[in-house]
């Protein structure tokens, strides 16, 4: 991907859009805007890029990179587990089975880090060993590997400035109405993807440090691998080739993720809720360097080009829209 083609990009990101008129009310979610009409879910990728829980800003491209990676992920698992992927009419476009989530995001890590306050490593700095049950050994220091990959649930909670909480397994089921043996099937599922992607992201040369899952059940209760997978946004990715000595030296690691965005806000103190004044003055830069290094994990691990379509999206995902209707006819 072309940094002259992301900058022109910068004039046409995909930040509101609104295709009720075709496919009744929606639900704006922080990056993707959800429209059920009959049984499926349009889910239009927008280009916002949330951190902290709050919109920081759009990055060109962003939405197709996640659709088509997501894609990519959603057929590569899909003998692990049944998913909700019908199709993509369009690369910002994801056609869905509509399904009732649970309200869980079944997060798997395979190293310990993070920047925020509440994240796994600054926990653990700060003393903490037991996390969602499991007992972390002594010594670890930032970025270290984990002797196994674990399962740490987390509530999804909504609302603004409400955040997502870890919680252990028994108050999830307590939480989420779900039953511990659907949970211990979860929890089993979650590792079985993520051994899955760690396989296939060491081919290309990248370390799957943790992900995020959602799950949800179909009308006859079985169980569906909903909304995204492996993407930059619900994953962290780090280059293999550099992460020895940066490990050894203590330095940060080379991130294809948002974590890019994050370390970047944090090194500037703008990780607090309701300081839109100051993320407004975001250089775009920003955004074009995140463009990049989602665009670049994403060539490298489906072997793909990052050949986005360019100019206004809204009219494109419309038209891909009211053909898929027509089509359903
Ligand atoms: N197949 C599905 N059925 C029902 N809900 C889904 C499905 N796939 C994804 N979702 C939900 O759609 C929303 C996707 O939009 P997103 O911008 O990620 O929202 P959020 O702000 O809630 O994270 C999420 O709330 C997710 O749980
Ligand atoms: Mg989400």
């Amino acid at each position: 991907m072309n940094r002259d083609i992301v900058q022109q990009q910068l004039a046409f990101v995909l930040n509101e859009s609104d295709f009720s008129d075709v496919l009744g009310v929606g639900h704006k979610g922080k990056v993707r805007d959800s429209y059920t009409h009959n049984g499926l879910r349009f889910m239009v990728a927008s280009d916002r890029i949330s951190t902290f829980d709050f919109h920081t800003g759009c990055v060109p491209f962003k939405g197709q990179i996640l659709t088509k990676m997501a894609e990519f992920w959603f057929e590569r698992t899909r003998d692990i587990v049944p998913n909700h992927l019908v199709g993509v009419p369009d690369p910002n476009l994801t056609v869905a089975r509509e399904c009732r989530p649970y309200p869980v995001e079944m997060v798997v890590r395979q190293y310990i880090t993070g920047v925020t306050t509440t994240s796994m490593w600054r926990q653990y700095a700060e003393g903490a060993r037991t996390f969602c049950g499991y007992t972390l050994p002594e010594g670890l220091r930032k970025n270290s590997r984990l002797p196994e990959a674990i399962v740490t649930p987390s509530t999804k909670e909504t609302g603004k400035g409400k955040h997502d909480r870890s919680v252990s397994a028994e108050e999830l089921v307590a939480y989420a109405g779900l039953s511990p043996e659907r949970f211990q099937e979860l929890s089993s599922i979650a590792l079985k993807l993520f051994a899955r992607g760690s396989a296939i992201a060491a081919e290309a040369g990248y370390i799957l440090v943790d992900t995020k899952y959602e799950f949800g059940e179909d009308e006859s209760g079985n169980i569906v691998l909903i909304d995204e997978i492996h993407t930059p946004d619900s994953s962290r990715f780090w280059l293999s080739e550099t992460y020895e000595e940066r490990f050894a030296s203590g330095r940060d690691m080379d991130y294809y993720d948002k974590e890019f965005v994050r370390l970047w806000l944090s090194e500037r103190g703008l990780t607090e809720f309701g300081q839109e004044e100051e993320r407004s003055r975001i250089p775009p830069d920003l955004f074009i360097d995140t463009c990049l290094r989602y665009a670049k994990v994403y060539e490298d691990i489906t072997g793909r080009v990052s050949d986005f379509a360019t100019g206004d999206p809204v009219p494109r995902v419309r038209n891909a829209i009211e053909q898929f209707l027509k089509e359903m006819e």
